[in-house]
């Protein structure tokens, strides 16, 4: 699958990613500014906050307690689809998937 980071400044990035990978991972992998993914995807450090683009939200599965609670602590503004990318597994049908970088990891 593929999925589209839209960055705060309006450019965006195409990025391969491997069946079963995180959307956190994927980024990094590509170098891609805007994710910072200190705590290496552990769901410990809310660096790798993304808006999930309209539509997507209902196709992703729940988020788990602590996602939530990590997204309070959120440098940029918590939004209703504000999540962690490091929590989002990127599968098949998620082919497509559009990820809005806030402006700011920290
Ligand atoms: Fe740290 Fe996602 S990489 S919470």
């Amino acid at each position: 699958p593929a999925i589209t980071f839209i960055h705060s400044d309006g450019r965006s990035d195409r990025v391969d990613v491997s069946d079963g990978e995180s959307a956190m991972q994927a980024a990094t992998r590509q170098g891609l500014d805007g994710i910072l993914a200190e705590c290496g995807g552990n769901a410990m450090c809310a660096t790798c906050h993304v808006y999930v683009d309209d539509g997507w939200l209902s196709r992703l599965p729940a988020m788990a307690g602590d996602e939530d609670a990590l997204l309070d602590g959120a440098a940029a503004e918590r939004r209703p689809a504000s999540r962690l990318s490091c929590q989002i597994k990127v599968t098949p049908e998620l082919d497509g998937l559009v990820l809005r970088l806030p402006e700011r990891q920290v």
